[in-house]
Formats: C-alpha cells, sequence, structure tokens
C-alpha cells in the first residue's frame, strides 16, 4: 500500500458535498438520472466530493488522476466492501468478483491463463458460430416485422457464448432455465439495491423465496457441469476444464468445487449480461446514426467479401471495434465502481477517510470535456485520432475498469462483442420501434430502458 502520510492527510483539504439525499427520498423508490446528479457534485464541488446517501456517506472521484490513484497506485487500500458486495456474494458467493486481498490474487493467478489471447483466439470460432445461429432465426424475424427486445436478443446470445466458452458443450438445454433464473436475480439485485433493501433474502416471503429458488436452479446446473467435466477424460481445453487444471504455483493446491462453483458463477453472470448491455446500446446508436452505420457496413464488405467473420479478421475490423469503444464510452455498462477505504488517504489533494465507501463513475470520466471533444455525441471516428488518444489519460476510459482488478474478460468481451456485430451488421441493420425513447435504466447495470425495441430489418432490403 502506498497510503498518504499522517503530515500529507493533515495537510490536506477536506472535501465538500451538496445536501444530502434522505432514507425517506431513498426508501420512496429508486434514484434519479445518477449522471445528471453526479456532474451536478463534481461540477460544484470538485474531483473528490462527498456526499450523504440516507445514513451513508461517500466520496464521488470523478477525475482520471483520481481513478488512477484508487483503482492502481494505491489499489490495496481499496476494497471491494459495501453491501452491495454482501448482495452479490449470495449469487456469485467468494468469486473473483467479490473476493478480496490474498484469497483474490490466488484466485487471479489461476483464473488468468484461460484467458490468455491464445485462448481467446481460440474461441472465436464458437462466438461466431453462435452469431451465425442468431443471424438464421433474425433471417425469419427480419420478414414478420415486428418489434423485439434487442437486449433479450443480446443476452440470449451472449449466455450462450459464455457458456460454450466456459464449458466447451454448451448450455444449450439449460440457457432457458438459467436465463430465467437469472431474470429473478437481477431484478431483486437491483430492486434491493436502489432500496438500499440489504437484509439477506431469508423470510419466508414470496420475494425471498424466489430469490432462493433461482439461485438454487443457477447452483443445480452448475454443480453437473463440474461433476461432468471432472469426469476422466471429458477436460476439453474450455475455461472449466483450465480452472479445474490450474495449479498454484507455489503450493501446488487446485480449486475446490466449491470454489470452482463461486469461479464459474461469477464468469457466467459477469461475462454475459455485460456484453450484451454493450451490444444493445451499439444497435441502438447505430440506428440513430446512419453514417456510422454506413461505415461500419463498408468495413464488413470490405475484410469480409461476404464470409462468416474469424478470429483473425479481429485487428482487420477496426472501424467495428471503435463503434463497440465509443458506444462504451458513452454508455458503460458496469456505470458504478464501489469501493471502501482501508485507512486514511489524500486523492487529489483531498482527504479519504479510513472507512470511506468510494465511488467511481465510468459515466463521468467518459463523458468529462476534458478528455474528450464534443464529449456527449457518438463519434467512433475519435478512435483513429492518435494525437488525441497519446494525450488523454489512461483512466479516462475505465469501461473495463482498471489497475489489478481490471475486468480479466475485457479481451475476451471484446473479440466476442466484434465478431457478434460484424457476424449480424453484415445482413441485418435493426431499427429502432416507432415511438421509442433512447433512455438508460440504472440497474445493477445501465442498459437501455425497456430492452430498447427494435425491429430486425435485413441491410439488403433498405433504400
Ligand atoms: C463488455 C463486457 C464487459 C464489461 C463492460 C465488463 C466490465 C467489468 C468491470 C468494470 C469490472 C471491474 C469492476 C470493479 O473494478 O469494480 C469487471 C470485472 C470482472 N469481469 Fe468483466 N466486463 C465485461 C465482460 C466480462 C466477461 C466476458 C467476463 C468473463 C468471461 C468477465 C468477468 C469479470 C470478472 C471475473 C471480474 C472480476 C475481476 C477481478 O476482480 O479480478 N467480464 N468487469
Amino acid at each position: 500500500m502506498t497510503c498518504a502520510t499522517r503530515v500529507e492527510f493533515e495537510a490536506a483539504e477536506e472535501p465538500t458535498g451538496p445536501s444530502p439525499v434522505s432514507l425517506w427520498q431513498l426508501l420512496r423508490g429508486p434514484r434519479a438520472d445518477p449522471l445528471a446528479r453526479w456532474t451536478a457534485i463534481a461540477r460544484e464541488h470538485g474531483a473528490v466530493a462527498r456526499y450523504r446517501l440516507g445514513l451513508g456517506r461517500r466520496t464521488l472521484v470523478s477525475n482520471a488522476e483520481g481513478a488512477k490513484r484508487v483503482l492502481q497506485e494505491n489499489a490495496a487500500n481499496y476494497v471491494k466492501q459495501h453491501a452491495t458486495y454482501s448482495l452479490l456474494r449470495r449469487l456469485f458467493g467468494n468469486g473473483l468478483f467479490t473476493s478480496n486481498g490474498d484469497f483474490w490474487l490466488r484466485q487471479r493467478r489461476l483464473a488468468q491463463p484461460a484467458f490468455h489471447r491464445e485462448r481467446i483466439t481460440a474461441m472465436g470460432e464458437q462466438m461466431a458460430a453462435a452469431a451465425a445461429d442468431t443471424a438464421r432465426s433474425w433471417e425469419a424475424r427480419a420478414s414478420s416485422g415486428g418489434a423485439v427486445s434487442i437486449f433479450d436478443e443480446m443476452t440470449v446470445l451472449t449466455l450462450r457464448v459464455v457458456g460454450d466458452a466456459l464449458f466447451g458443450s454448451g448450455l444449450a438445454e439449460e440457457a432457458a432455465a438459467l436465463g430465467k433464473a437469472w431474470d429473478t436475480l437481477n431484478n431483486q439485485l437491483a430492486e434491493r439495491a436502489a432500496r438500499m433493501w440489504f437484509v439477506p433474502p431469508v423470510l419466508p416471503t414470496r420475494y425471498d423465496r424466489d430469490f432462493r429458488r433461482a439461485r438454487k436452479a443457477v447452483n443445480e446446473v452448475v454443480d453437473s457441469m463440474i461433476a461432468a467435466k471432472r469426469r476422466p477424460g471429458a477436460a476439453s481445453g474450455d475455461l472449466l476444464s483450465m480452472l479445474i487444471e490450474a495449479r498454484d504455483a507455489d503450493d501446488g493446491t487446485q480449486m475446490t468445487d466449491a470454489q470452482l462453483r463461486d469461479e464459474v458463477r461469477t464468469m457466467l453472470f459477469a461475462g454475459h449480461e455485460t456484453t450484451a448491455t454493450a451490444l444493445s446500446w451499439t444497435w441502438a446508436l447505430l440506428a440513430q446514426h446512419p453514417e456510422a452505420e454506413r461505415k461500419l457496413h463498408a468495413e464488413l464488405d470490405r475484410v469480409l467479401q461476404g464470409r462468416t467473420p474469424r478470429a483473425a479478421d479481429f485487428m482487420e475490423l477496426r472501424f467495428t471495434k471503435a463503434v463497440l469503444e465509443e458506444s462504451m464510452r458513452l454508455h458503460p455498462p458496469a456505470y458504478l465502481l464501489i469501493r471502501r477505504a482501508v485507512a486514511d488517504d489524500v486523492v487529489c489533494g483531498k482527504r479519504v477517510r479510513k472507512g470511506s465507501v468510494v465511488i467511481l463513475s465510468p459515466l463521468l470520466l467518459h463523458r468529462s470535456p476534458l478528455y474528450w471533444e464534443k464529449p456527449d455525441d457518438f463519434v467512433p471516428e475519435r478512435w483513429f485520432d492518435a494525437e488525441a488518444e497519446r494525450k488523454r489519460p489512461r483512466f479516462a476510459w475505465v469501461p473495463f475498469g482498471g489497475g489489478p482488478r481490471q475486468c480479466i474478460g475485457n479481451s475476451f468481451a471484446m473479440m466476442e462483442a466484434v465478431l457478434i456485430l460484424a457476424t449480424l451488421a453484415q445482413r441485418f441493420a435493426p431499427r429502432l420501434a416507432d415511438g421509442y425513447a433512447l433512455r438508460p435504466e440504472y440497474r445493477v447495470l445501465a442498459r437501455p430502458a425497456e430492452g430498447a425495441p427494435m425491429v430486425i430489418e435485413k441491410r439488403a432490403t433498405r433504400s
């Protein structure tokens, strides 16, 4: 840890902040637009501000220098300890996303090889095959003319991809049960977090029973997959096989079934709705920006010449990747990163007290005029401006977080999203349904409201 010394802490300023949001306002319902609220706080009180939410005190860190301090330079001082993580632990146990300290480090080292670039490249074929199946179902949809939820479409697809990558055999039969269970768990997580209702789901109410039942359904699928993979000869180069075989470099130990279950549940869920959300925003933004869509189509035609994309095309599909990067800049799925300070620290000259909850929002960093020209505009071309990129601080773009706790699946997600977008945009140009106003809905992730109803149109049929 590189914590501030006592003298530095005493010399630093106390952060200021707005008047508190009362407990009553909180209990009444979900928070108002967090981007507007945080932007106003940051504008008035600077890069490090303190505010009260109900009974809790929070420190909002809103510039790249502060994000670097919290996520990287002094990462060991900022742990994942908050009621939100306690809730998530009820789902993921002590998996990579929710664990801390030495245990997290050991698990991260064991899991890391499964995400090496060559492994991900090898999964490219499964990713493109899954997208090609969706393309077949969109053929039928395209002639019906009705609207579908693009978020639901992308969720089914990314759940399949992560299932294929994790388990090799795919989750075709289990996907529906898992999807349904995840819906229940996800809805309840969002409701509980919004209302700050952190009581464990142990009551004999229908609501709590639904939570427990959904969690049991997930565990059953995961446990049977682990048991199947442990059978002699069943290992097949998928993520789960790699996690089963991984050995700690120091003591040679392997993961127990309980640890495997936690990691698999974590990756199954951390790894599908995030990518589905990024893709849903991307489709909606493309529908709103015909010029960007035209450039995307031109790149796909030039690079692919009508064939299905492969992992080897990734480097060539530069505009496709820029579209996704720009979409995640405007609408980072994980819009809120939460930490707790273990000891007093100084961030950008302001005191962060031991025990404070620290809030970092990629939304604020990604929309800051300090780092981005026309920050609210969708401009994929900005990702080709090498000079602007050189000047921009690393922590100005953090859809995957940063520092040691950066998303382990970031390369996986980029490969997957590029291949899915390329496969489907080659043939289809989804339109926003008439009367639908695109806007965010802040849940565990920030997704397009109402699942973004869109009409699947074939590209060739458009004028
Ligand atoms: C577009 C897709 C994705 C986005 C936007 C995303 C975003 C993030 C972010 C922001 C974090 C850091 C959270 C924090 O610091 O508090 C994170 C961590 C994590 N993500 Fe992702 N993620 C994506 C895809 C994936 C995929 C595909 C997987 C797995 C297959 C995955 C697995 C994880 C895990 C296990 C962690 C915890 C890592 C650790 O703490 O060591 N994510 N993700």
